[in-house]
């Protein structure tokens, strides 16, 4: 049974924060630290009256729209959210709540949840959504996952600069239209404490420490996932969209990626007159001088042709999108695939059965490497992306204006400021409810 994702949209927040022009003079840094040492441009940020249900909402309307759905066609509705306002009721059932207002039908009978595991919650979620298919359980209905978040920081912190919101619907199905994904899964996961939200909004970070937990919990998935599948090599895979904080994390991913792929094969004896061989631990009667080789041959393998040219092809079309977006959390590895692919439709590449291989990583922390085939359809669904239109109809902000959409969109504070766009065709936020609650409304 070919089980995996049938249709993609996506919601950037409307507003947009220069990096280079706007946030590196307020915070006094130098504007290449951001866009050549992070690889960001822009951030998006919600408006006022945008937040996680409302762009969860408008990505699965939208989705729905385009896929001619109906409420009846959807027997799963799975919202993946580090962003979450409520210990106890979904994010789910308020995303079911809003499509509720624009359809006939309502989605009684789906089953609904919320999935928490940083930002890996959104590849876990199309994983439930795809057992749940290969299960028989989903009376031949579909299942919509929603990876939704504002990715903001505390004010002052490192990561301010990674910040961005945004959402992406995914459409889990049998005979898909977009991509299948693989029954093999390899995992990295250890209990680690280097970015976390203990009854916080905003994280606790040590971002140094993150970065090479990312590394450590990737390079276990991928070994793991060798050890069901077979040995990965770097022409394989056509795209390895990787999760993406920041592109300048994936820089540093896709390298040690590439040196455990090229090893034993043709692509490092090639290499050897210019480089050497790869420094292996029986060479060496200490670790301290292991690994030091090991640095010096990835600095050396990192100016290679070989590399440059496997790094341009396969991951730098991944991170078009997270350059303008910034960080989207859940959603992050899934705008990645979508930047692929759109790359890959610009190019003319026929993509019909090639294969990607998507790294998914949550802080906490746990990686999932997996495998997905791409679909014949899978233009028709590319050609349906109207991202392009999205990031290029956001209002630019002010660093003051970001100031206050920061504090409008603190839980810890309460700030009346009137929207900086006109909603349109979409979800918004509308006052409390009776019990203090979150209420939306869909405006024409
Ligand atoms: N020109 C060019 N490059 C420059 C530069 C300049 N003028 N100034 C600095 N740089 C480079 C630095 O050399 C560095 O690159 P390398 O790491 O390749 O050396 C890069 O810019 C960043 O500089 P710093 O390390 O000095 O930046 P920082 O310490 O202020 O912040 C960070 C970096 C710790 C990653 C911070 O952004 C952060 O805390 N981010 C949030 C945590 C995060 O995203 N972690 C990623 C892994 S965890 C994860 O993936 C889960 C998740 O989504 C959060």
């Amino acid at each position: 049974m070919n089980v995996g994702i049938d249709a993609v949209a996506i919601h950037a927040g409307k507003l947009r924060l220069d990096l280079a022009e706007t946030l590196a003079p307020a915070l006094d840094e130098e504007p290449e630290k951001f866009t050549k040492g992070l690889g960001l441009h822009a951030s998006s940020f919600p408006d006022v009256e945008e937040d996680i249900v409302t762009m969860g909402a408008n990505a699965a309307h939208k989705l729905m729209e385009r896929k001619g759905l109906t409420p009846d066609d959807i027997g799963r509705i799975d919202v993946a959210t580090e962003s979450a306002f409520d210990n106890a009721k979904p994010v789910s059932t308020y995303v079911a709540g809003c499509l509720e207002q624009v359809y006939d039908e309502d989605f009684h009978h789906a089953n609904k949840g919320e999935r928490k595991f940083a930002c890996i919650a959104g590849t876990q979620s199309l994983d439930d959504a795809y057992n749940w298919i290969r299960a028989g359980r989903n009376r031949g209905r579909a299942a919509l996952v929603i990876a939704t978040d504002t990715a903001l920081y505390a004010r002052g912190d490192a990561g301010e600069a990674t910040q961005g919101a945004g959402a992406v619907a995914m459409l889990i199905a049998e005979d898909p239209d977009l991509v299948t994904m693989s029954v093999e899964q390899g995992f990295g996961s250890a209990d680690e404490t280097d970015f976390l939200k203990p009854n916080q909004q905003f994280p606790s970070v040590d971002g140094k420490r993150s970065v090479q937990v990312y590394l450590a919990r990737m390079r276990e998935a991928l070994e793991d996932y060798e050890s069901v599948a077979e040995e990965t090599h770097p022409d394989q895979f056509e795209y390895i969209p990787f999760h993406t904080p920041f592109p300048g994390m994936v820089r540093k991913a896709a390298l040690l990626g590439y040196r455990h792929m090229i090893r034993d094969t043709e692509i490092e004896a090639d290499l050897a007159s210019a480089i050497g061989e790869q420094p292996r631990p029986d060479g060496f009667d200490d670790e301290a001088q292991y690994h030091d080789a090991v640095r010096d041959y990835m600095d050396a393998l990192k100016e290679t042709d070989a590399y440059a040219a496997w790094y341009d092809d396969t991951i730098e079309p991944t991170l078009d999108i997270a350059r303008h977006v910034g960080n989207w959390y859940t959603g992050s590895v899934h705008i990645a695939r979508a930047s692929a692919l759109r790359s890959a439709r610009e190019a003319g590449i026929d993509m019909t059965g090639k294969s990607l291989l998507l790294g998914s990583y949550g802080s906490g922390a746990q990686a999932e490497i997996h495998a997905e085939t791409v679909q014949e359809n899978w233009t028709e669904e590319i050609d349906a992306l109207d991202i392009d239109e999205q990031l290029a109809a956001r209002r630019d902000i002010s660093f003051e204006e970001y100031e206050e959409i920061h504090d409008v969109h603190n839980h810890d504070k309460e700030i009346d400021i009137d929207a900086f766009t006109t909603p349109s065709e979409e979800f918004v936020r509308d006052g409390p409810g009776p019990m203090d609650e979150r209420t939306y409304r869909y405006v024409e």
